[in-house]
């Protein structure tokens, strides 16, 4: 499997000589296209959402790594991250680009191994990203006893490590930073948002059940939208509503921190009666439609969900956490260019689960992944988003007022009011 993002990174050539376009007008309820498809815009974006400001971005899942040197690639940003498992169990993560020339030394995207060399010159590096050795460091010796070349006398290894991220692990979730004064990593969740990471990572040992990887031309803030909006999985996903597993009807939460930039969907599946009117019209309700295979909605219901059999987190900018009945997984954002992020999916259980809990969570995650009877339609909805955003040009707008125009909490989901909170938190960071 080809795990490398295509190289569309905007260059600075690209950027409009007049800088960045203004947002007119007050709040986050009308965010301007160009939002989606500037790549100043985007530049701008991966600095400070990405790269600094205090935001940590998802890596990796600790279960991912058992063992002392196992290392996987993942991203920040657009930038290619190793994260690795240490001898005292800690995990590290540093970048994947050589102190010498710049060379993306590491092209496993996963493996074992006690140290790093890259393949250009053999400069070698610790699992900590410190440069343990250099070839011909001392120069050459000629059989007379001459030298030849060598690093100046001054040439310190210490000075010369890789990029090294500082990592925040929470009950099995990891997570990095390129910013070393970024707040702790519970500081950034926010009490609002950490009990519902804690209700699905309480500390119990988690288990990878598989991954997926798609590639959507889309911004990657429309994934982000995607599921902090409460007022789509009715409607544009049959497989919800016919199946009741998202009505509008249901008993639902929004929740989100106090910068409106993290979310939970919170619902509960037929707990809100079944009123006609939510399936009225809904061209997408297909009252005939039967599974072949009853198993793939063969929910049983786990005692850590107290109540909800769905919470949808968004962890801003870079990762959502999925519990849909008894499927969970992660889905890391990794941004390529204003135009398209690539998605990468693990699904997960946990090691109490037994043999036919496992086989339920792998026959659920049909729902979801790339190709998932619900999941799929995300992709290609967000697809057609960026299409018609480009068709406009920069003038227009999208209009985000279901449920007014401010930013709160709401006890239902008939509401726009997260993604409302994500571009009011964007907006500030952004400047704009
Ligand atoms: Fe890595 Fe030269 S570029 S050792
Ligand atoms: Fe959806």
């Amino acid at each position: 499997m080809n795990f490398a993002p295509p190289q569309t990174a905007s260059s600075p050539e690209t950027l409009p000589p007049s800088g960045l376009p203004e947002w007119e007008g007050e709040g986050s309820s009308r965010i301007p296209f160009w939002a989606y498809t500037d790549p100043a815009v985007y530049r701008r974006e991966l600095d400070r959402m990405f790269y600094g400001n205090g935001h940590w971005c998802y890596v990796a899942l600790e279960a991912e790594l058992p063992k002392f040197g196992d290392y996987k690639i993942s991203y920040v940003g657009e930038r290619q991250v190793i994260v690795v498992r240490e001898r005292d169990g800690s995990l590290n993560v540093v970048e994947n680009r050589c102190a010498h020339r710049g060379v993306r030394f590491c092209q496993k995207p996963r493996g074992n191994a006690r140290s790093f060399v890259c393949p250009y010159h053999q400069w070698t590096y610790k699992l900590n990203g410190d440069l343990a050795g250099l070839p011909f460091r001392q120069g050459v010796k000629k059989d007379d006893g001459e030298v030849q070349g060598g690093m100046p006398a001054d040439f310190d290894l210490k000075q010369h490590g890789l990029t090294k991220l500082k990592v925040a692990t929470y009950n099995g979730l990891v997570f990095a930073t390129f910013d070393h004064d970024a707040p702790s990593f519970e500081d950034y969740i926010g009490p609002d948002v950490l009990p519902w990471l804690n209700r699905i990572f309480d500390g119990r040992k988690l288990t990878i059940l598989g991954t997926n990887r798609q590639r959507i031309p889309g911004n990657w803030k429309l994934m982000m939208e995607n599921i902090k909006d409460p007022y789509h999985p009715g409607l544009l996903h049959t497989w919800f509503v016919t199946f009741g597993l998202w009505r509008a009807d249901q008993q639902s939460r929004m929740v989100m921190d106090s910068e409106g930039r993290h979310a939970v969907m919170i619902s509960q599946r037929n707990a809100g009666g079944e009123a006609r009117a939510v399936t009225e019209g809904v061209t997408s309700f297909k009252k005939d439609m039967a599974l072949n295979d009853a198993r793939l909605l063969d929910v049983v219901p786990e005692y850590w969900w107290k109540g909800p059999t769905v919470t949808m987190i968004t962890l801003f900018p870079s990762v959502i956490i999925q519990q849909q009945v008894n499927s969970l997984s992660t889905r890391h954002i990794v941004p390529s260019g204003p135009d398209c992020f690539d998605f990468v999916w693990t699904h997960f259980g946990f090691e109490e689960d037994d043999e036919a809990m496992t086989r339920r969570r792998l026959r659920q995650a049909n729902l979801f992944g790339p190709a998932g009877f619900v999941s799929a339609d995300d992709g290609e909805v967000i697809e057609f988003s960026q299409a018609g955003f480009r068709q406009k040009g920069a003038e227009g707008s999208t209009i985000c007022e279901l449920d007014g125009r401010g930013v709160a909490p709401t006890p239902h989901m008939v509401t726009e009011t997260l993604i409302r909170g994500m571009y009011g938190y964007w907006r500030k960071v952004m400047e704009l």
